[in-house]
């Protein structure tokens, strides 16, 4: 078992960026592109290394703000009401992290028009701002039926139009400069563009220490459960009862931590779930359950192409298993899935049920346990695991609600 963790920042950022765009294939990899973009003009403007990657992550995150597909849709069609709201909350987001907090200023500025700037645009944040306004204007531009070098000029020119007052004659001199290369343009619509930048761009050589690593898993669970005000403490409850069932279970201290872990990225699959599903307030169709079933695999298949959290994947992306082999999406058996697996998916079912649903409202002790114990009868849930449950039942559900409590409260601050 595990003696500490670790993992890439790169790694870990591109993968969590390519997810957020996963709901629409209209958005695929869009704030990869834009990132790429960022990064090219700001070793242009000959950004130092620090300034370079906080410009570089920013761009990665720069939409996070926008919670569910529709806005980040209605963002790149030009036709949000509001830029203001996913900037603030895109800042406010960021700032929960201290390693992303340097990013979170030029995600806020990221729609400023240079004239509304007191500062000249030799300042750093006045340049960083502006360059991921034109990375994520140039975007949006981009004619994703076209072949890049029939249009790279147009490009250019609806850009340059911008010059009056939104994006600084110098940053887009910036643009022209870099925009003279083909290989520019092509590595922005290159399929290969995820991988070319694994291997290149910056922070590349940073790792995440499990401290940081339970930091972010909170930030991520943040994105996915304030998408709807039905699942806004989800994953903080999960998180919570499952490290406490994992204590009580005899697992080691670090364990648990890996548990809260999981439990905080559980549901990352949701991200790629419209909102009308998740928060329809009738029983699911065989086609929109159909369409609900991938949250687990995409789950599995964001965390494990971040690498060195294996186990951690695992505990997380088996949460919809049942022992008996009748679970989703991989449908392991009793044999292939392991205590924390187990956990997890106890962990989840208890906190669903206690919870309002749209349907619904939260279950109280003995109505929860008895669907529990239900579903251990039927071999679905391990029958141990539950039984522990139940003999800890208060403590576990205070300290749950409690964490829950806290998570309601970030929410209220951001949202
Ligand atoms: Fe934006
Ligand atoms: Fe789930
Ligand atoms: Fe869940």
């Amino acid at each position: 078992m595990y003696q500490n963790v670790t993992t890439n920042l790169l790694n870990l950022a591109l993968s969590l960026s390519d997810a957020l765009d996963l709901g629409n294939a209209k958005l695929f990899q869009r704030q990869i592109r834009s990132a790429f973009v960022a990064w090219q003009l700001g070793r242009a403007a000959c950004l130092a290394p620090e300034p370079l990657r906080d410009l570089f992550i920013a761009a990665l995150f720069h939409e996070l703000g926008a919670v569910s597909p529709d806005e980040k849709l209605a963002l790149y069609m030009g036709q949000a009401q509001n830029l203001e709201v996913h900037c603030v909350r895109g800042e406010r987001l960021l700032q929960t992290v201290p390693i992303f907090e340097p990013c979170a200023s030029i995600v806020r500025n990221h729609h400023r028009s240079w004239r509304d700037w007191s500062g000249p645009i030799e300042n750093q944040l006045v340049l960083q701002s502006q360059i991921l306004f034109l990375a994520d204007t140039l975007e949006r531009f981009i004619n994703r039926d076209q072949y890049i070098l029939h249009q790279h000029e147009e490009l250019i020119s609806r850009v340059s139009s911008l010059s009056d007052n939104k994006i600084h004659p110098l940053v887009i001199d910036l643009l022209k400069y870099v925009g003279r290369r083909e290989d520019f343009w092509l590595d922005i619509t290159s399929p290969r563009l995820y991988s070319l930048l694994l291997h290149s761009a910056p922070c590349r050589g940073t790792e995440v220490e499990l401290g940081q690593l339970i930091i972010i898993s909170e930030f991520v669970r943040n994105l996915i459960d304030f998408r709807s005000k039905f699942t806004v403490t989800h994953s903080a409850g999960v998180s919570t009862a499952a490290s406490m069932i994992a204590s009580l279970f005899g697992l080691t201290e670090l364990e648990a931590e890996l548990m809260n872990v999981a439990g905080n990225l559980h549901d990352l699959g949701k991200v790629a779930i419209p909102n009308s599903i998740l928060e329809k307030n009738s029983k699911l169709t065989d086609e929109e359950f159909a369409v609900m079933r991938q949250h687990t695999y995409v789950t599995y298949m964001v965390l494990s192409s971040i690498g060195g959290i294996q186990q951690i994947t695992e505990w997380a992306a088996y949460h919809h298993e049942r022992l008996d082999g009748s679970g989703y999406p991989f449908h392991l058996t009793s044999k292939k899935l392991g205590i924390g697996s187990r956990i997890i998916s106890v962990a989840d079912i208890f906190t669903a049920l206690a919870e309002d649903r749209p349907y619904r409202q939260g279950m109280n002790k003995n109505d929860a346990m008895s669907i529990l114990n239900d579903q251990g009868k039927k071999r679905f849930l391990d029958i141990n695991i539950i039984e522990l449950l139940k003999a800890n039942y208060d403590q576990i559900h205070a300290l749950t609600s409690e964490a829950q409590e806290k998570a309601m409260n970030t929410y209220l601050q951001i949202y």
